[in-house]
């Protein structure tokens, strides 16, 4: 291993124990395919494509060539007031892949401000079309929409949002749907739960009055308080829910979006249509920062039309929305994904996922295994006196022995890029069974 020729301390970094980190670094130098090299030449099985986000794997050729090209033809130019081709051809390859409905696509550059985008958005709508009262926000327990105030406020993981003080004044929150006692080692979906969300009717719409809420947003599965899948009916429940009372949906899809659960989105696989989606990571295969809002045609039509001609209608943007290398990445990805049908293919391979997933019922501390499409969690049995140090631990181990998981307190994730092959499921789920086998 060649000596570092950098120092450690002057990056502080996200999300990490940086102080555990710096004592232990795990640096990774590069990535092709299924696999990361870590600086000492180890090859690592990516178990969670990267952070749920390298769907197509890493590096791959028509993505980088495409990203190249770009960058020697355009750079940059804004997206205020003027454009450039890529941006436009992308917003429409995202919006043929969305349901019916959805045409109109608001890009950004990461998941959480695609969070923030909608809220915004479902705001400027509700007061476009006389309902400007309408303000409540409703995000759920356990919910992860990303670090600004507005995916804060409406996220529901305590460790996110204890240290903030301020947060959006006007949220509530559904009950998340995790119950282990009702629901452990589900395949899929679970049976149980689909009642919950009719707390959207009975506490909060008759809490708050529907009269004044803009929008319901909640991840199509959890990702990542730990992959909580929505129990069967519990999605269609809150779409009536939302019909009835004139709420919008906005599907969390930062996660779900491109192939993770088989198909284009989980709005498509589970059948149940929002009103706006949000998306990232998978659009650029996570090569160039990306996100955006693919909204509802009467929502665009609606805000569009009530500012008086020839006047900006949304006051919002980036200055890297729609970003040329971004547009360009995203083009090539989704060429990438069509061409070698990846969505299918992870459709495909989910069986033999589940399956192996599933052989580890019954392995020391292990008390639920869940998954759906290619995602999946592994939750383990805290440690007395010691939450997330398990599934820290196990962690670390795995990252040892040539695998990369994710944990989130006591429970390990995992999402791999749609074109893992069953060996290397085999792989990575025998080195999770050997290192749950051999922990503490
Ligand atoms: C569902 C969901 N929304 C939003 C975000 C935030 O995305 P980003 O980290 O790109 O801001 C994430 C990140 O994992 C996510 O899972």
């Amino acid at each position: 291993m060649k000596p570092r020729d950098y120092d450690l301390n002057a990056l502080w970094m996200p999300f990490t124990a940086n102080r555990q980190f710096k004592g232990a670094p795990r640096l990774l130098v590069s990535a092709k395919d299924m696999h990361y090299t870590a600086e000492d030449g180890r090859k690592i099985l990516d178990g969670t494509a990267g952070l749920w986000c390298v769907n197509a794997g890493h590096c791959r050729t028509p993505i980088v060539e495409a990203i190249k090209r770009q960058a020697e033809t355009l750079d940059y130019s804004p997206l205020f007031q003027m454009g450039h081709p890529g941006e436009f051809r992308a917003a429409g390859l995202v919006a043929a892949l969305a349901p019916e409905g959805l045409e109109h696509v608001f890009f950004v550059n990461s998941g959480s401000e695609a969070v923030d985008t909608a809220l915004k958005i479902a705001l400027a709508y509700q007061r476009a079309r006389g309902e400007g009262h309408r303000n409540v926000l409703i995000g759920r327990e356990r919910g992860y929409h990303g670090v600004g105030f507005g995916g804060m406020s409406v996220g529901g993981i305590p460790a996110n949002r204890k240290a903030f003080g301020n947060m959006l004044g006007r949220v509530d929150h559904l009950p998340h749907t995790h119950n282990i006692d009702h629901n452990a080692f589900s395949r899929g979906q679970p049976a149980w739960g689909a009642h919950l969300a009719e707390d959207l009717e009975t506490r909060i719409v008759a809490l708050h009055d529907a009269s004044n809420i803009a929008a319901v947003i909640v991840e199509a599965v959890a990702g990542s308080a730990g992959v909580l899948v929505p129990p069967k009916g519990y999605l269609e429940k809150l779409r009536a829910i939302c019909d009835r009372h004139g709420l919008l949906l906005i599907f969390d899809e930062v996660i779900t979006g491109f192939g993770r659960t088989g198909r284009a989105f989980a709005a498509e696989t589970f059948g149940v249509v929002p009103d706006m989606i949000t998306f990232a990571k998978g659009v650029t295969s996570a090569t160039v920062p990306m996100g955006g809002v693919i909204v509802r045609r009467e929502i665009y039509d609606t805000v569009v039309n009530d500012a008086p001609p020839g006047m900006v209608e949304l006051f919002h943007g980036y200055t890297y929305s729609g970003h040329p290398l971004a547009a360009a990445a995203a083009e090539a990805t989704l060429a990438l994904y069509h061409e070698e049908k990846l969505f299918d293919r992870a459709r495909e391979t989910a069986p033999y996922f589940e399956n192996a997933l599933h052989a580890l019922k019954g392995v020391r501390n292990v008390i639920d295994v869940r998954n759906f499409g290619l995602m999946a969690a592994i939750e383990l049995e805290p440690a007395p006196g010691r939450p997330g140090a398990r599934g820290f631990a196990a962690f670390l181990q795995c990252f040892e022995r040539g695998v990369m998981t994710r944990a989130t307190g006591d429970i390990i994730a995992l999402s791999p890029p749609l074109i893992i092959t069953r060996a290397q499921i085999d792989e990575l789920i025998g080195t999770i069974d050997k290192v749950l086998r051999n922990l503490d």
